[in-house]
């Protein structure tokens, strides 16, 4: 029997949700290309989270930051020691995978059977079968690494951001000098962002480009746990509010020993994947990083003339240490009303956009036995809907397609609505309700006499006759609702 998971990989291919990076050339592995519904659908996630992260919030600014930035960011950030995966090498097949993604025979990894994750003896290579037969654990890192520059002199090793939020500590102090924010505030963020991930997982879930929503939130030290608890509430709120059932997202804590040396506390917001032996992945992750990042870069600032005279090569040098006074640096902050100056705590959530498209995608995905057949759907909230209305012609003539066009170019301007007049009106209805459209909207010869199209629910099915006058309106209200 297929997975659910396996039923969304073939819908989201066969409407053009999204395809297989590359495959014309044979596919290009964990890389994937958002077709026309999926590159609106998650526009609609961007710009959803944006809207309520950004737009509906007075302490919240955005940025948008390059994906390549200064070497000593990565070194400051830890990122370029210690961002790598433990991995083992299978000594017959060669394959590499993470210690912790191995599975015994049974399917659990190190973690679900209580296990020590470097104990690879009852692990099986996902690749050739064989049991226990791996190297010792080693470390691989994870940032790509490119080149900039022509000439030997200004010519460098540069990373592909593997997360955006550096992008918004680099950013800090021009924020604080050219806005009127005072802390507490955040800043947010979302783009690309890459990863040289050792095993890819699952479609959209796990993907060497992908594409993250982060947000710093930076406040007072001694404040930092209630605006923890504000951003997890707020994050797990988002997601039931674009309808995601509460039932299949929880909080897990991590354990002390799960933590980062510089968080404080991390929770991860988990979705029930229909995929993996324990189902619940993390979905995003919300971080207390304590004033750990502003001052590694004050740090980094430090360390330039280190780096230059080292011939910009990250591996020859070491980070100066901090100064005494750090806390009056330039990544430091000066509260006027309380005359007082300091390094701004953080919070973090940091979300994926292409991992939260996946959740919203396979939450919306239902079945349903109709007396006609079956009947796929996915029941995306309106603000994600790729396309909010269609509208059909019932047949091809009495001017029926005219008025219909007039009707959908007159939806257009306030949002995305789709014509369709070809095939039979029960197939069109279908295709809507594959590509998750909230309304459609049906011309058939009664217009003439009452004026009235008729409006047809996706999700129940129901049909209503309509004023052609208060369509728009009419569908406004079924999209707040
Ligand atoms: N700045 C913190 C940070 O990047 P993370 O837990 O490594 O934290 C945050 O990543 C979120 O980014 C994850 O919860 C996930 O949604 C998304 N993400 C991370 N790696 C990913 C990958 N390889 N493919 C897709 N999404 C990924």
């Amino acid at each position: 029997k297929l997975t659910k998971l396996d039923d969304i990989v073939s819908l989201c291919k066969r409407r053009g949700f999204i395809f297989q990076s590359s495959e014309i050339y044979g596919g290009l592995a964990s890389c994937y290309d958002y077709g026309p519904l999926g590159c609106e659908l998650k526009r609609n996630v961007r710009q959803a989270w944006w809207k309520a992260m950004v737009q509906m919030r007075d302490d919240v600014v955005g940025l948008d930051s390059s994906i390549l930035m200064h070497p000593l960011i990565w070194k400051a950030s830890g990122h370029a020691d210690h961002f790598s995966d433990l991995i083992v090498e299978c000594k017959k097949c060669h394959t590499r995978t993470r210690v912790d993604h191995l599975t015994d025979k049974d399917g659990r990894t190190a973690e679900e059977s209580g296990g020590e994750p470097a104990d690879t003896k009852d692990k099986v290579c996902p690749n050739c079968g064989t049991v226990g037969n791996f190297t010792e654990p080693m470390a691989f890192k994870l940032m790509f690494e490119t080149e900039m520059g022509a000439n030997a002199d200004d010519r460098m090793t540069l990373y592909m951001r593997p997360e955006t939020a550096q992008g918004i500590f680099a950013n800090f102090r021009n924020v604080l000098d050219t806005t009127r924010v005072k802390v507490p505030f955040g800043i947010a963020q979302i783009g690309k962002s890459f990863r040289n991930e050792v095993t890819t997982k699952a479609f959209i879930f796990r993907t060497r480009e992908f594409e993250q929503g982060e947000i710093e939130f930076f406040c007072e030290p001694g404040t930092d746990d209630q605006w923890y608890e504000h951003w997890k509430q707020q994050r797990f709120d988002w997601y039931v509010s674009l309808g995601i059932n509460p039932d299949n997202l929880r909080m897990r804590d991590h354990a002390q020993d799960e933590l980062a040396h510089y968080a404080k506390g991390c929770v991860d917001i988990e979705y029930r994947f229909p995929f993996g032996s324990g189902d619940w992945q993390e979905l995003e992750g919300i971080a207390n990083r304590t004033d750990y990042d502003l001052r590694q870069h004050q740090r980094g600032m430090r360390s330039i003339n280190d780096w230059i005279e080292a011939g910009r090569d990250l591996t020859k040098i070491e980070l100066k240490e901090e100064s005494q006074d750090y806390h009056k640096g330039p990544l430091s902050y000066f509260d006027e009303q309380q005359k007082k100056r300091y390094i701004p705590y953080v919070i973090e959530p940091s979300a994926g956009i292409d991992r939260s498209t996946l959740a919203f995608l396979v939450d919306a995905y239902d079945e349903e036995e109709l007396e006609g057949g079956p009947r796929n759907l996915l029941r995306f909230h309106p603000d994600l809907a790729p396309v909010k209305a269609a509208v059909f012609p019932l047949v091809k003539r009495d001017g029926m397609p005219d008025i219909a066009r007039n009707i959908c170019d007159g939806l257009k301007k306030h949002f995305a609505a789709f014509y369709d007049e070809k095939g039979a009106i029960g197939r069109r209805y279908r295709r809507q309700d594959e590509a998750g459209t909230p309304f459609c909207i049906t011309v058939d010869g009664q217009i003439k006499e009452d004026n009235c199209v008729t409006v047809r629910h996706r999700d129940t099915m129901v049909q209503e006759r309509v004023n052609v006058d208060q369509v728009l309106n009419y569908l406004r209200d079924g999209m707040d609702n």
